[in-house]
């Protein structure tokens, strides 16, 4: 299907826009395209996005001006599946004329629509998927998840600290590839060395022969990074079943292997774990405790929300600011320049905005260790490394 951007102009529709617009007594949706994962192995992550939204529309989905509606419309991507992903999105645009679109758990389903949000000028934030470079194929995405460099880059530096050397284990695509080369990168600038990496199959991991492999490498530590969701117990599991941590092999990494709403499935493995990233359940700051007791009554109190949560819920307080700024008449350009000035300094994660230049996420990033709370394991922030850290890939690579 080819999309045509003389469709998106239908003299109806403007018609329709300028009546509503004259009589503010009519209601005015905005059409919001949410694509997740809701079915195959992926389901678990789209599921934490889908709990964000479902959140925020219900405790503040009022938060409109008058007349003014919000309607989402959801689709499932079925997993890391390009194509899905464009033919979802083409659907959204061209059929239900959404005029907003988010969503999106994996890089390559986001690297796979970014030309359609470019050629349509329908502006997409991403609620999760994080690979650096997805925002420099369309000027109509910004970002409000986190890149990997923000964590791994630090992670290296403050592991070069402790140990002399690492082996790094990630996910055979782009996101796996950035958390590698930004800790391999840091922690040998800081003096590491690097005694092995790996690279292990988004689909279908087995981690049980990569870890014997690491095993026998003995490294002081093991570098991680699995796109979260079951792959992250899965993981944890087999670090602990290898007999790594009773090898004396510290296993680190991005805040995913840690997933929140996983934790309590990883077991006594997971203790001592270090990891860096920008957001955790157990943080005690007042934004975060009023968050994570909102979602207990929602969810259940055995229930802690992941990171994936929170992006969600944050990516969704910046459509509502756009949707508020504008009157809810969505022009794509001025959407974006809203989302560039974006910053909300009360979110669960601490602050958080959007780097004009690149529209990407500026970060806080904490130090992290899983310990035992209250007989739950949990993350617990140590240290806040930085408040805002802008994408350290860009930063070190794109700039001149
Ligand atoms: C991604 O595909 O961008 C992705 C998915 C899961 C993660 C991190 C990144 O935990």
């Amino acid at each position: 299907m080819k999309l045509r951007a003389p469709a998106r102009a239908l003299i109806p529709t403007l018609i329709a826009t300028s009546v509503l617009a004259a009589s503010p007594a009519l209601a005015q949706t905005v059409k919001i395209g949410f694509i997740s994962t809701y079915s195959g192995p992926g389901a678990a992550q789209g599921d934490q996005l889908d709990r964000g939204v479902k959140l925020f529309m219900k405790l503040r989905g009022n938060e409109l001006p008058p007349g003014v509606k919000v309607e989402i419309i959801t689709r499932d991507d079925t997993g890391a599946n390009p194509d899905v992903a464009k033919r979802i999105t083409q659907e959204l645009i061209v059929r239900d004329k959404v005029q907003l679109l988010t969503g999106i758990v994996w890089t390559p389903n986001a690297a796979a629509i970014a030309p359609l949000t470019a050629e349509a000028k329908v502006p997409f934030v991403s609620m999760n998927a994080s690979g650096a470079l997805i925002l420099n194929q369309s000027p109509y995405m910004a970002r409000l998840s986190f890149t990997l460099w923000q964590s791994a880059y630090p992670l290296g530096q403050w592991a070069a600290k402790q140990y002399k050397r690492a082996y790094t284990a990630v996910t055979d695509y782009a996101p796996g590839h950035e958390a590698e080369e930004g800790f391999i990168r840091a922690f040998k600038e800081s003096g590491g060395e690097v005694v092995g990496s790996v690279r292990i199959p988004l689909a279908n991991p087995d981690f049980v022969p990569y870890m014997q492999r690491i095993k026998d490498a003995k490294p002081d530590a093991l570098f991680a990074f699995n796109p979260a969701g079951k792959s992250a117990t899965a993981m944890m599991k087999a670090y602990g079943d290898l007999g790594l941590a009773k090898a004396g092999i510290r296993y680190i990494g991005t805040g995913d292997i840690t997933t929140d709403e996983e934790l309590q499935n990883m077991g006594d493995e997971a203790l001592g774990v270090m990891t860096v990233h920008h957001y955790s359940a157990a943080a005690d700051r007042p934004a975060n405790k009023a968050f994570v007791a909102a979602y207990h009554k929602e969810f259940g109190d055995n229930q802690n929300p992941g990171f994936m949560v929170v992006d969600a819920w944050d990516t969704m307080d910046a459509l509502f600011t756009a949707i508020r700024e504008q009157g809810g008449k969505i022009d794509p350009d001025r959407t974006m320049d809203i989302l560039k000035r974006y910053r909300n300094t009360n979110s669960p994660r601490g602050t958080v905005s959007i780097d004009p230049a690149t529209r990407e996420v500026i970060n806080p990033e904490y130090l992290r260790e899983v310990r035992r709370v209250n007989g739950k394991l949990a993350n617990v922030e140590l240290e806040t490394i930085t408040t805002a850290i802008k994408d350290p890939l860009k930063e070190l690579t794109q700039k001149k």
